[in-house]
Order: structure tokens, then C-alpha cells, then sequence
């Protein structure tokens, strides 16, 4: 099996919403990987966060990879302006509809990396015969649309079926949801390479905090 890095995503879901640039600079600053960027429509969660426009204007505060979580149905009639506001990789969810596959070759064709995540009660076998298609499996480790959950435990058997479904290719697994030091551990070991943290890193509300909570996660 592949061995990819261990990344740390920080959600801005958990930042101050009236400094979002600022934030964004310092998890960067702080040692963040990747930027997640959680966002929510209203309908196919309960929660609305942020669109394309905010997300473009925060493109200038760091070089860092936005990792676009996009929690919205249907997904299709935007890729194209989440591919423009600067997003490096889009992901749908397997359950968004109504063609997972068509959204997957469209953030293809959009030249961005591609990703398809899985709710808690989604079996693995959704994304079976997708594999050939994706960069990027997202595990949810809690019911999409909040942050600030408790992590679901059954999803460590689920992370490790994934890696193992994985097997040699190149696909990075990340895992969402209730990620702390208490539970990275778990899911490093189950194979997650991707780890997102919004709460457990921006608990602190200081740049120095980010940084410790971010090694704290990567040492953990
Ligand atoms: C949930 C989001 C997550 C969430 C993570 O719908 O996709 O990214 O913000 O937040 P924590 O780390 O607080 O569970
Ligand atoms: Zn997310």
C-alpha cells in the first residue's frame, strides 16, 4: 500500500468569520498543510457557511492548497466557480447526486484535483467504481454540517476498509470530523493521511496557538 504524507487541513468553519484573511494566514504561518474549506448550502445539510466569492477573496492570504469540501446538492452548477475562486481541489459527495461520476470528471476537466467523500452511514462500495477517477477518498467521521462533534468511533474500521480498497493508488485518505489528539492517532493508524481539524485548532484564537495545536496533531 502507498504511503502518503500526513497532511493537517485546518476547517476555517472553526475561524473568526470577521477575520477570515488574517486567519487564513496564520494557520498558514502556523504550519497548516492545506486550507479546508467547508462549504454548506442549507439543504443538503442543515447549515449554510460560505460560497465562492469569499473563498476567492481569501485566495491572496496564502499559497497553501484550498481544499474545497463542497457540502451542497446539487454540486455540478458550481464546480466551474469553485474551480475559478481558486480552489486547488474540489470535493463532492457521494451522495449529493445525481451523477457522481459526471461531477467527478467535471472537476477533472476543470483541472483540479478530484475528491469524493462518504457520510457516515455511506458504504464504502460507493466509491468502488470510481477509484480510477479520484486523487482523493474523504472519509466523514461525524454527520456533515457542524463543526465541534464528537468523532464516531465505528469509523476507524471504516478508514482502514478505505485504505485497503485504496490499495496502491496514489489517493490521499482524509478524514473530517472531531479529529483531535485523541483521536489522530486512530486514524493515522487506519491509514487517514489527510487530517482536518477546525475546532481542535482554532480552540486557541491566537497564532501561536495554531501552531502548537497543529504540531500537537502531527506529533499525536
Ligand atoms: C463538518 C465539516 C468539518 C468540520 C470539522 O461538516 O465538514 O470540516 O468543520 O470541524 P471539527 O474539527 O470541529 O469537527
Ligand atoms: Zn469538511
Amino acid at each position: 500500500m502507498t504511503t502518503l504524507p500526513i497532511r493537517i487541513a485546518p476547517s476555517i468553519l472553526a475561524a473568526d468569520f470577521a477575520k477570515l484573511g488574517e486567519e487564513v494566514r496564520n494557520v498558514t504561518e502556523a504550519g497548516a498543510d492545506w486550507i479546508h474549506l467547508d462549504v454548506m448550502d442549507g439543504h443538503f445539510v442543515p447549515n449554510i457557511s460560505f460560497g465562492p466569492d469569499v473563498i476567492k477573496s481569501l485566495r491572496s492570504y496564502t499559497d497553501a492548497t484550498f481544499d474545497c469540501h463542497l457540502m451542497i446538492s446539487p454540486a455540478d452548477p458550481y464546480l466551474e466557480a469553485f474551480a475559478k475562486a481558486g480552489c486547488d481541489r474540489i470535493t463532492v459527495h457521494a451522495e449529493a447526486g445525481p451523477h457522481l461520476h459526471r461531477s467527478l470528471q467535471t472537476i477533472r476537466h476543470l483541472g483540479k484535483k478530484v475528491g469524493v467523500t462518504l457520510n457516515p452511514a455511506t458504504p464504502l462500495s460507493a466509491v468502488e467504481n470510481v477509484l480510477d477517477d479520484v486523487d482523493l477518498i474523504l472519509i466523514m467521521s461525524v454527520n456533515p454540517g457542524f463543526g465541534g462533534q464528537k468523532f464516531i468511533p465505528a469509523m476507524v474500521d471504516k478508514i482502514a476498509a478505505a485504505k485497503s480498497l485504496i490499495g496502491d493508488r496514489p489517493i490521499e485518505l482524509e478524514v473530517d470530523g472531531g479529529v483531535t489528539v485523541d483521536t489522530a492517532p486512530a486514524v493515522a493508524k487506519g491509514g487517514g493521511n489527510v487530517l482536518v481539524a477546525g475546532s481542535a485548532i482554532f480552540k486557541g484564537g491566537s497564532a501561536e496557538a495554531y501552531r502548537q495545536a497543529i504540531s500537537a496533531l502531527r506529533n499525536a
